[in-house]
């Protein structure tokens, strides 16, 4: 079967991308990517994709008067390689309405709270000092509010005592890289469906196993 076409949209370190790349190195994995484009010429992910002998493109939002063109050129770069799926991945760049509503349901974000708590930014930090006793990370699709969308996946992790932001920024995202190949796989896949705003996946395997932190 063809494999869904990726686009991933970094600004920095890339280590989601990473472990799309990982994933897309499977042959039976669903998905492939064929563009990788950051905002920033020296994002270490850039180095993490041309590794993987992907297509990369580096467009400097700041050579744009406005946001609307800067994503309509990233969008024509994406239509140009035939991407059906772009996945957000430390993409630090507010999207134009316009952006949003050309990828409706083909745009994906990967935030690192168990949203809808947390959204925006250090959440981490901001998870510890509300005294949370869990965090985690969400996959959702992208819509015109800021971390807001249908939510296809979460993973939980918990926030111990004496944790720091380093160290509970390391526990997520460890489960950032199961979760994003996974969500990539069942859209992939077609086992996602998204009925008033929330996702159903297609034959899940449920589990009513309780966490429970801290443990006295
Ligand atoms: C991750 O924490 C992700 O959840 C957030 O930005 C960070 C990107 O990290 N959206 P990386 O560039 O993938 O390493």
């Amino acid at each position: 079967m063809a494999k869904l076409k990726l686009a991933v949209l970094i600004s920095g370190r890339g280590s989601n991308l990473q472990a799309l790349i990982d994933a897309c190195a499977d042959p039976t994995y669903p998905a492939e990517i064929v563009l990788v484009i950051s905002n920033h010429a020296e994002a270490i992910g850039i180095g993490r994709a041309a590794n993987a002998n992907l297509q990369t493109l580096v467009i400097n939002h700041k050579i744009f008067s406005n946001r609307t063109d800067f994503d309509r050129e990233m969008t024509a770069a994406m239509m140009d390689a035939g991407v059906e799926l772009v996945c957000l991945a430390g993409f630090m760049r507010l999207l134009s309405k316009e952006f949003v509503n050309y990828w409706h349901d083909r745009l994906i974000n990967i935030h690192p709270s168990l949203l809808p708590a947390f959204k925006g930014l250090d959440v981490q930090a901001r998870a510890i000092a509300a005294g949370a006793k869990f965090s985690g990370c969400t996959v959702h699709y992208v819509r015109q509010e800021m971390d807001v969308g249908p939510i296809i996946c979460q993973a939980v992790v918990p926030i111990h005592v004496g944790d720091d932001t380093n160290a509970l920024t390391a526990r997520i995202l460890m489960q950032e890289h199961v979760i994003y190949p996974q969500a990539v796989r069942w859209i992939a896949e077609k086992r996602i469906s998204i009925n008033n705003e929330k996702v159903d996946l297609d034959k899940p395997i449920q589990s009513d196993s309780t966490l429970i932190n801290p443990v006295g």
